[in-house]
C-alpha cells in the first residue's frame, strides 16, 4: 500500500512538470496503460490475503482515478497553451508596416494642362484639339507669319515636304476652329508641339495652350480679365500680371504677359488682340468681329510655378523628379 502512494507521487511529479500533450500521453502510458505501472498492481492483489483485497483493490482504484484525472487537467491546460501558441505564430501583426504598393500618378505637365482646362471650362471656353502633323498655311500664312519670319526656317522647325511640317505652335488649331465654326466662340487648345531647339530652357518637343476669344466689340480688358482670372487660380489670390508690348503676326496689338513672382517679373506667355488679317484669312469680317488670342507653354507655366530650373526634367522620367510634384 505505501508502493501504490509512492507510485502516485511519482507520477504526479512526471505530470507537473511535464512540457507537452505529448509528454503526456507517454505518461499515461507509462502509469495507466495495459502494461502500466499502476494498471500492473493489480496483478498482485492474488497474492494478497483475502481480507485484505477490497482495500487493496479499491486503494489501486483510487490511484488510477486520482492520476488520471491529474493528467486530464494537466492534458487541458497543455492543449490550451499549444494551442495559443499555434495562433500566436499564424496570426498577423497589424502592428508591422504593410508591404507598401506604390501607385503612381499623372505626370506634372497633364496635372497642369488639366488644371488650366477646369479654369477655363469654368469660364465658358471649350476644349478643341487640332493635328500635329500641319501644313505651312495653316500655321504660318493664315496666322499673317510671312515668308521671312524666322519660325519658317528649316533651321526652326522640322518639316515633311516643302509645306507640311510639325506644327511649331497651337495657334493652326484657331485657324482651323475659326473655319469650321461661325462666330462667337471661345476655345482653349492644349497639345503637344516642335521646334528645333534644345537647351536647358527649351525642348524639340513641348506642350503650348492656346486661348481664342471672338465675339464683338472684345477689348483689351477682355484679354487682361482673363489673364488676371486665369493667373489667380494658378498661382494664387494675390498674383498679378503685367501686359509689356510686343510683336506676333497674328495679333495687333502683341503682348508679352508676365506674372509677379515675389519680387521679380516672369514672363509666361503671348497674348494680343486677333489681327483682322487673321480674320480676312478665315472669312470673319474684321469689322464686325473681335478677339483676344494668348498662347502659353506648360512646361513654362510649371517651371514658373513650382521653379523647376531645366525644362529636360519634364521628359528625364526620373522618379525623384517626378515624386515632387
Ligand atoms: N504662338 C505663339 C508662340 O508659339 C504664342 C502666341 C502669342 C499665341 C500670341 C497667341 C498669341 O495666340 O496671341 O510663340
Amino acid at each position: 500500500m505505501n508502493e501504490i502512494q509512492i507510485l502516485v507521487d511519482e507520477a504526479l511529479k512526471e505530470i507537473d512538470s511535464a512540457k507537452d500533450s505529448n509528454t503526456l500521453n507517454n505518461i499515461r502510458v507509462k502509469y495507466l496503460g495495459k502494461k502500466g505501472l499502476i494498471t500492473s498492481l493489480m496483478k498482485k492483489l492474488k497474492d494478497l490475503p483475502q481480507e485484505e483485497r477490497p482495500k487493496f483493490g479499491a486503494m489501486v482504484n483510487e490511484a488510477k482515478d486520482t492520476v488520471t484525472q491529474k493528467i486530464n487537467e494537466k492534458l487541458k491546460e497543455l492543449s490550451e497553451k499549444e494551442k495559443k501558441q499555434k495562433y500566436e505564430k499564424l496570426a498577423v501583426d497589424i502592428s508591422l508596416p504593410g508591404a507598401r504598393r506604390d501607385i503612381g500618378h499623372l505626370h506634372i505637365l497633364t496635372q497642369i494642362q488639366r488644371e488650366l482646362e477646369d479654369i477655363f471650362i469654368s469660364m465658358g471656353f471649350e476644349v478643341v484639339e487640332g493635328p500635329e502633323v500641319e501644313d505651312t498655311w495653316h500655321n504660318f500664312d493664315a496666322l499673317n507669319t510671312p515668308d521671312w519670319h524666322p519660325a519658317r526656317d528649316v533651321q526652326d522647325s522640322f518639316y515633311f515636304t516643302d509645306k507640311i511640317l510639325l506644327r511649331t505652335h497651337t495657334s493652326p488649331v484657331q485657324i482651323r476652329t475659326m473655319l469650321q465654326r461661325k462666330p462667337p466662340l471661345a476655345i482653349i487648345s492644349p497639345g503637344r508641339v516642335f521646334r528645333r531647339d534644345y537647351d536647358s530652357t527649351h525642348l524639340p518637343m513641348f506642350t503650348q495652350m492656346e486661348v481664342l476669344f471672338v465675339d464683338k466689340n472684345v477689348t483689351i480688358k477682355h484679354l487682361k480679365y482673363t489673364l488676371e482670372e486665369m493667373a489667380k487660380r494658378i498661382f494664387g489670390e494675390g498674383s498679378k500680371v503685367r501686359l509689356r508690348p510686343s510683336f506676333f503676326p497674328f495679333t495687333e496689338p502683341s503682348y508679352e504677359v508676365d506674372v509677379l513672382f515675389g519680387d521679380t517679373w516672369l514672363e509666361i506667355l503671348g497674348a494680343g488682340m486677333v489681327d483682322p488679317n487673321v480674320f480676312k484669312n478665315v472669312g470673319y469680317d474684321p469689322n464686325e468681329w473681335s478677339g483676344f488670342a494668348f498662347g502659353l507653354g506648360l512646361e513654362r507655366i510649371a517651371m514658373v510655378k513650382f521653379g523647376i530650373k531645366d525644362i529636360r526634367d519634364f521628359i528625364r522620367n526620373d522618379i525623384k523628379f517626378l515624386e515632387n510634384y
